[in-house]
């Protein structure tokens, strides 16, 4: 495995149910380093650039609606294996199916309002990285 980096948030649902500790403490305590962390609000397009992948589907004007409606916390996250081993300590997407011991499967229940966006592959998170934390 390498050293990555990928990007985190704490998605508006998390934050408002004062989350952003417990997810970020268990970052930490798996062994990542926080480079960079930052409490915003997105505007609209950067939501729709950030989730470009899905506008064809039928759910993404709801995403960018949720994902713009409140603050999230974005982090660059980086350590060994850290794209993939994200992805694991978060879960499934959908929180009934997480697995128990991962974000979502301890602290969700729907699918809309899991609480955790981490990048899924290297491209990913260098495209994401260079919205969130450009330069
Ligand atoms: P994320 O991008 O937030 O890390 O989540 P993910 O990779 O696990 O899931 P993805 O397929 O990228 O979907 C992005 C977000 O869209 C919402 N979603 N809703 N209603 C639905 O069927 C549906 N499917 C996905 C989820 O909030 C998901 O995190
Ligand atoms: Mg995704």
């Amino acid at each position: 495995m390498a050293i990555e980096s990928t990007l985190v948030l704490v998605k508006p649902d998390g934050v408002a149910r004062g989350l952003v500790g417990e997810v970020v403490g268990r970052i930490e305590r798996k062994g990542w380093r926080i480079e960079r962390l930052e409490l915003r609000t997105l505007d609209r397009a950067t939501a729709e650039q950030h989730y470009a992948e899905h506008v064809e589907r039928p759910f993404f004007g709801e995403l960018v609606a949720f994902i713009t409606s409140a603050p999230l916390v974005a982090m660059r996250v980086t350590g060994e294996g850290a794209i993939a081993g994200m992805r694991t300590l978060m879960g499934a997407t959908d929180p009934l199916q997480a697995a128990p011991g991962t974000i979502r499967g301890d602290l969700a229940t729907a699918i809309g309002e899991n609480i955790v966006h981490g990048s899924d592959s290297p491209d990913s998170a260098e495209r994401e990285l260079g919205i969130f934390f450009p330069a």
